[in-house]
């Protein structure tokens, strides 16, 4: 394995509607990521991972893209793109942008031309087929795969009376991967932000790209009207492999620059070699979801209310597998949440009590993991879950299309037990700033309501507050990237401690000259935990205590005494 600056980062992910607004008009901009760069050059990252920001109807926040090559005027304009980029690189901070290559808006000009007639030149840039018609005549859609946000993963345009692919929302028609013309215009696109000054990307949805061609009906078994959630049909595909092989011999080689690609679709171990594996033609590092929910917040549904309890063992074996599945073949990315995921501190943590303990304690995780750290914004302030009383709060296109079909098998409050803990917009709220108005994202009205503990958890408090879970971050961060144990625990190896204690997750990092041990503690209440105490000394934890017994989501970090 080569040693890449990449693997020397630790990412900060950026949500820029929800990060900060400088005209009054509630939602985040880029002016608002040129102010706040400071900020994030204090926290110590060395890379931002920006959201899309690029033209769009926002039917998904900007996962829907009407054109590729302009900034939209809610977030600025591509000057201040230009000026962001050249801004960040002055304080040594990386930028990488989100690179949509699976679909489109239905807006884009494509589509708009796609759609109008059956021979048009940009009509096999999308996917078209002919619908079904039931034994009574009424129409089906061409298959029975499921979308990823409800229904059908067709929709019928009457225009010239077929149906186009769309795994996402209406909106986002998938584009056709197959045709050669498209995917050259994509390599042109992504070859244009480089050229631009950016240092790579976010490859959104990249394991879709390639469908099962026969576009034959699952066999997955559904009840009677519902469609077969059979993502295999368009994910992890033999044929996404040549895409992929093509773009980095088209675009990739030809910069320094890094690509984090999205792999949702259960791919495994193996298959995130294919992705990118240091011998393989793809990407630097993919994303996995596989640690994203231990403790069933999304297989609940709501239907248990309160705190739901934590599955250490697995959480440990899965990222164990990932990290020993990945040595000396791929290179990880680490994170606990993203814009699609509920706040960490909710779902692994507590948000009362031990709201600090646990924060800290989860971000010791993801700094001393092998692999490269990526922070959610918030989330270096404990930022928790949406305290939303209400279905109308929520704005996601996923709530907006689940909750009309759930209201028809559950309660109200079931539905709104299970969007406060798995809603993708628990993650999408303003940012914290400070304990006035809207917690000082905006003057105006904010696109989606300020979580209501922002006067005791925000950015201002906690950057003056030498014992808070920002200025934990900021030690963690400096620890992994600039301190004396900086190589291990880049690249040091990985081996879980007692992996069948059920309350701790605990393990070691270490090469040839040193060793560290962490040690953390996922249980609101005190855990025993035996070692070899002497051996080591302490170099951070989140509370003071020298006992065998750990207190409530307490961590240690610790060295090998000589090493
Ligand atoms: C990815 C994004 C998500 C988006 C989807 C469609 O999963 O992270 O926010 O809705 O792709 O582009
Ligand atoms: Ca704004």
């Amino acid at each position: 394995m080569k040693k890449q600056w990449w693997m020397e980062t630790v990412g900060y992910q950026i949500y820029p509607r929800s990060y900060k607004d400088t005209n009054g008009d509630g939602v985040g901009d880029l002016p608002g990521i040129i102010e706040k760069l400071d900020y994030i050059a204090r926290l110590g990252v060395n890379l931002i991972w920006i959201c899309p920001f690029y033209k769009s109807p926002m039917d998904d926040n900007g996962y829907d893209v009407s054109d590729f090559y302009n900034v939209d005027e809610l977030f600025g304009t591509l000057d201040d793109a230009k000026e962001l980029i050249r801004q960040a690189h002055t304080r040594g901070i990386r930028v990488i942008l989100d690179l949509v290559m699976n679909q489109t808006s239905d807006e884009h000009p494509w589509f708009v031309e796609s759609r109008k007639d059956k021979v048009n030149a940009k009509r096999d840039w999308y996917i078209w087929r002919d619908g079904k018609r039931d034994k009574n005549g009424n129409r089906l859609p061409p298959n029975n795969w499921a979308s990823f946000f409800e229904g059908s993963c067709w929709n019928y345009d009457d225009l010239t009376g077929q149906y186009y692919m769309k795994i996402f929302s209406n909106k986002m028609p998938d584009l056709n991967w197959e045709n050669p013309e498209l995917r050259k215009a994509m390599a042109d696109m992504a070859r244009w932000w480089l050229d631009l000054g950016v240092d790579g990307f976010r490859v959104d949805a990249i394991a879709h790209l390639a469908k099962e061609t026969s576009f034959r009906d699952s066999k997955m078994k559904v009840e009677p009207g519902r469609f077969a959630p059979d993502w295999r049909k368009f994910s992890n595909r033999d044929r996404l492999f040549d895409y992929l092989a093509e773009f980095h011999d088209e675009v990739l080689t030809h910069y320094d620059c890094v690509t984090v690609g999205e792999v949702g679709g259960g791919a495994n171990v193996e298959e995130a070699q294919r992705y990118a594996g240091f011998d393989t033609k793809g990407f630097n590092m993919v994303f996995n979801f596989d640690h994203c929910w231990k403790n069933g917040a999304f297989g609940d549904e709501g239907r248990t209310l309160g705190k739901l309890t934590t599955d250490v063992i697995d959480l440990k074996k899965t990222f164990e597998r990932w990290i020993l599945g990945s040595e000396g073949k791929v290179w990880m990315p680490q994170y606990w949440l993203n814009h699609d995921h509920p706040r960490v501190v909710s779902q692994y943590g507590d948000t009362e009590e031990y709201h600090r303990e646990s924060a800290q304690m989860l971000g010791a995780v993801l700094l001393t993991l092998p692999g490269t750290p990526f922070i959610y914004n918030g989330e270096e302030i404990g930022m928790t879950n949406v305290d939303y009383t209400s279905v109308d709060d929520f704005n996601d296109v996923w709530v907006r299309n689940y909750v009309p079909s759930a209201r028809k098998r559950i309660s109200e409050e079931r539905i709104l037990t299970h969007l406060r803990r798995a809603s993708r917009d628990n993650a999408r709220t303003p940012m914290q700033w400070d304990d006035s108005v809207n917690a000082g994202f905006t003057t105006g009205k904010p696109h989606l309501k300020v979580v209501g503990n922002y006067k005791r958890i925000n950015v201002r408090q906690q950057e003056s507050d030498e014992h808070s879970v920002l200025t934990m971050y900021k030690r963690l961060i400096q620890l992994r990237l600039h301190s004396g144990m900086k190589d291990v625990l880049i690249y040091g190896k990985f081996a879980l401690v007692q992996q069948d204690h059920p309350d701790i997750f605990a393990y070691r990092r270490f090469d040839d000259n040193s060793e560290i041990l962490v040690i953390a503690n996922f249980r609101d209440y005190k855990v025993n935990f035996a070692y070899e105490v002497d051996t080591y000394e302490l170099i951070i934890s989140n509370v003071v205590n020298f006992g065998s017994e750990l207190l409530p989501y307490e961590f240690r970090i610790l060295r090998a005494k000589g090493g």
